[in-house]
């Protein structure tokens, strides 16, 4: 895992730009993962900022949703598929069909997460996944104590998940939905990056586990620190509770990332 201690979220969100710029010159068909949530935010603005400045294009892309909530009408403005469409798909020049999500609407939603994790890897593997943490160590909608291997599946939110999220269901942790399609841990340990955002002092404590945790059920994304192409970046705030802050700054710093 490589770990870089930044400024501010607008900084993180230009050095993630650049890495997603990176691969599109490498490869314009890119498979890209795509995290909703407050956290990449400020990075989909900078990659439509880049769109419309004729830097990147998404005309080959194709994407995959991180998971979707089980339970909202699929016109839901939280649903994750609405959200990742009004904040990059529907802003810069991804082709008809080319943004996937797990479908939570065909009434087998086990099934539905089995044909999407296939979906996956028929498309060749996700080449870059965004991720964000969970306060409470949670990737995708992977909670506490679920396997570490897990494919995509149906899963329960915590309460704390369903507290946290409800600030974008007007506070009420009764409209957030309890369950959800995630793709699994396994499955996101495929992706061949994982781009990590955590930014604010809420992150804090799932940072300090996510980085200098043992390997946990109990904190989910500490998987991650078995994957071989991992990068996280971090804000002051999410990285205040780390205690080798110094040690990864002098790395950031010497390591010129190959990007
Ligand atoms: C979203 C997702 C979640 C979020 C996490 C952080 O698709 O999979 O793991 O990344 O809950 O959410 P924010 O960024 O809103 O703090």
């Amino acid at each position: 895992m490589r770990i870089a201690i930044l400024p501010d979220a607008a900084a993180i969100a230009g050095l993630a730009a650049d890495r997603i710029e990176a691969l599109y010159r490498r490869k314009p068909a890119f498979v890209l993962g795509l995290a909703t949530g407050s956290t990449p935010l400020p990075l989909y603005a900078e990659l439509v900022e880049r769109h419309k400045a004729g830097r990147i294009s998404f005309a080959e892309v194709s994407s995959y949703n991180l998971d979707e909530y089980v339970g909202l009408p699929r016109d839901h403005v939280e649903g994750y598929s609405n959200f990742i469409h009004r904040h990059l798909v529907d802003l810069v020049d991804f082709r008809e069909g080319a943004a996937h999500g797990p479908d939570a609407w065909t009434g087998d939603s086990h099934a539905a997460a089995a044909a999407y994790d296939a979906a996956i890897r028929e498309a060749g593997g996700i080449d870059l996944q965004v991720l964000g943490i969970g306060s409470d160590g949670h990737i995708g909608f992977n909670e506490p104590a679920g396997s570490l291997t897990s494919r995509t599946h149906v899963g329960v939110l915590t309460e704390q998940t369903r507290r946290d999220n409800s600030r974008f269901f007007d506070g009420d942790i009764d409209a957030v939905p309890t369950h959800c399609i995630t793709q699994g841990l396994g499955t996101i340990m495929e992706a061949r990056e994982n781009l990590m955002i955590c930014t604010g002092e809420g992150k804090a404590e799932a940072v300090r586990e996510l980085v200098e945790g043992p390997v946990s059920q109990r904190w989910p994304a500490t998987i991650l620190q078995m994957h071989p192409n991992t990068v996280v970046f971090l804000d002051e705030a999410a990285a205040s509770r780390l205690e080798m802050k110094d040690f990864y700054r002098e790395v950031w710093e010497k390591e010129q990332l190959p990007l």
